[in-house]
């Protein structure tokens, strides 16, 4: 499998960089995670293409959580927020906007770029012990530590907790977002697996992980971005009173069997199955002489592009809003990225959806493709055609 979001110029053919994916669940701690993990510096650079800003949806689920956050600590009670992973400083910018102080933590160049220049104070570093650390000693300990889709892509968990701990003031929070486990599982949502995504977070996994750093779990959220997301509150062990609906939610965790491997043979064969009925469906309107465009080159698409084996001969292109991968390949598969415009002008006779998580924003915006007869292909929870009506 080649990296997500390594996207390729043209004269870059022959020169990718791949690993083998392969998930497992620990029987012991009850955690996901790839077998082999690529190194950050690898997947998260200068030209790292994904900017939070892209989705208008995105950018009201982060103002959201960022004025619950002003709620709780208002501008006048001068609090510390720390963003792990801050990237375009979507979220931050709330902040610099009350004056309130803050520091994201962001090592992807580009996306970093953008968020100084809406003032935002950004950290060109990997969260871990060291660099919280340093922070620490500079601008001393922080009220709240937020991070969203970040901490499922560190392989140095343990660094990142203790880091945590080292930062956050005895009496903060850490609230982290990230897809989780049982979505991804009832969803069969195989998409979710790629390289950045080193772990897939259950409430019995991330309860022990914070065991481990003296910390507890002391409440959790569901929340439905990126097909499926938990918000966990973590704190240092008895600072806050826990909410009943952490066990509750580990008890609905067992029995749906989420501790137990026959649970993932089982995800495993629909899989394959939901693998196989993709591509069928793909040749199936090929030999009808039906054009398909992708929608939106998510890094889930190469996941799904790379194990299906899906060809630019089944796919004719991609389209997607970000510049940065317009005009390029897609990783492994190496069907062409062509500017969102290019649906409108390309208008092709279906759309394999591939940011499904997104589907509500994107439908709205592309009604007059289903007006016009187009129809959308999904493929979570399982593989079906949308027709006129339906979308
Ligand atoms: P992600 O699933 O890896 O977060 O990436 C989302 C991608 O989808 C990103 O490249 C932008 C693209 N996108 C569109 O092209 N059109 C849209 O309407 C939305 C919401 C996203």
């Amino acid at each position: 499998m080649p990296l997500a979001n390594a996207f390729l110029r043209p004269e870059e053919l022959g020169q990718e960089s791949f690993f083998d994916l392969a998930a497992a669940f620990c029987l012991d701690c009850g955690m996901v995670q790839l077998l082999e993990q690529p190194a950050c510096e690898k997947m998260f650079h200068a030209e790292y293409p994904f900017f939070t800003g892209s989705s208008q949806f995105m950018k009201n689920h982060f103002e959201k959580q960022a004025l619950k956050i002003l709620a709780k600590y208002p501008p006048s009670s001068d609090p510390f927020i720390v963003e792990i992973g801050s990237n375009d400083g979507t979220f931050l910018s709330h902040f610099t906007r009350h004056g309130v102080r803050h520091a994201g933590f962001e090592p992807a160049g580009g996306p970093a770029e953008i968020a100084r220049a809406q003032g935002v104070q950004t950290v060109p570093s990997f969260f871990d012990a060291g660099s919280a650390s340093d922070l620490a000693g500079q601008d001393g300990r922080a009220d709240v530590i937020f991070a969203a889709n970040v901490m499922c892509h560190m392989p140095n968990l343990h660094s990142v907790f203790e880091g945590v701990s080292r930062l956050l003031k005895p009496a903060g929070v850490f609230i982290f977002e990230d897809p989780y486990l049982g979505d991804v599982l009832s969803g069969t949502a195989y998409d979710q697996i790629y390289d950045e995504h080193v772990f897939l977070f259950s409430v019995r996994a991330v309860m022990g992980l914070a065991r481990r750093h003296g910390m507890e779990v002391s409440d959790l959220e569901p929340v439905p971005v990126h097909g499926g997301s938990m918000r966990f509150t973590v704190n240092f062990k008895g600072s806050k009173p826990v909410s009943p609906r952490v066990d509750e939610a580990l008890a609905v965790e067992t029995q749906r069997g989420l501790d137990k491997a026959e649970t993932f043979h089982q995800f495993r064969r629909r899989v394959e199955e939901s693998r196989d009925a993709l591509k069928n469906l793909l040749e199936d309107l090929k030999k009808k002489g039906k054009r398909v465009m992708g929608y939106a080159a998510t890094s889930k698409s190469t996941t799904v592009l790379n194990y299906c084996g899906i060809t630019p001969g089944l796919l004719e292109s991609i389209c997607d809003t970000t510049p940065a991968k317009q005009g390029k390949l897609s990783p492994g598969a190496h069907i062409p990225v062509v500017p969102y415009e290019d649906f409108k002008k390309n208008n092709p006779d279906y759309a394999l959806l591939f940011a499904w998580n997104h589907r509500q924003e994107i439908f709205a915006k592309e009604a007059e493709f289903s007006r016009g007869g187009g129809q959308w292909i999904l493929f979570v929870p399982e593989v079906q055609i949308l027709g006129a009506g339906q979308s």
